[in-house]
């Protein structure tokens, strides 16, 4: 029989949690795997964890997570609805870009994430989450615009790049963006729901 999506995510997670491709793993005090809804139209990808991510195992929940889900309310959507994970699953020590190596050894498991996940839109929170599926592009150039990538294994899957909250934090002009790309979801949802 089909393992249901919830037995696949937590074979999945059980995995991940001994995953010890990199260094990461030794400092951390939990993995961050994910949160949210398994049957989410929207996955959203952010780079890794912080400090209190990291104290509590859940991504998104420190100044960065607060400016997204006040932004998911702008647009009638709690944490609920949609699946948050990041790129790393581990915290690298005092919260430092993650390293090429790490992405390239964490990416397996995104990738296995949005297997079993199946969103209709991915949203990237931040340029290290952008260049993972499109290199070489600039987040300043292509945020707010869909996409149309290929995925190992996976096939076609619709990316909507996005400013990372903390960037959105720190700089106003940015924050006008980010809003503004926000209130595009549900219209790109629409629309991508139309053409299936
Ligand atoms: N920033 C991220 O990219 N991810 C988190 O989980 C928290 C902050």
């Amino acid at each position: 029989m089909r393992m249901t999506k919830k037995e696949q995510l937590s074979k999945l997670n059980i995995k991940m949690s001994k995953c010890s491709k990199c260094l990461l793993h030794c400092g951390n005090s939990h993995i961050v795997i994910g949160d949210g809804n398994l049957d989410a139209e929207i996955l959203f990808i952010g780079e890794a964890p912080g400090k209190n991510e990291d104290k509590l195992g859940i991504p998104f929940i420190g100044s960065s997570g607060r400016i997204l889900d006040k932004m998911l309310e702008s647009i009638n959507l709690k944490r609920e609805d949609v699946y948050i994970t990041n790129i790393l699953k581990c915290r690298p020590p005092e919260n430092r870009d993650p390293l090429p190596e790490e992405v390239y050894d964490c990416q397996p498991w995104l990738e296995q994430q949005i297997k079993i996940i199946n969103p209709k839109l991915i949203i990237t929170l931040g340029r290290f989450s952008l260049n993972c599926f499109l290199p070489e592009v600039k987040i300043s150039q292509v945020h707010g615009e869909l996409f149309d990538i290929e995925i190992n294994n996976i096939g076609t899957k619709k990316i909507l790049p996005f400013y990372h909250p903390a960037a959105a934090r720190q700089n106003r002009k940015t924050r006008v963006l980010f809003e503004e790309d926000f209130a595009k979801i549900p219209a790109i949802l629409k629309q991508i729901k139309k053409e299936q």
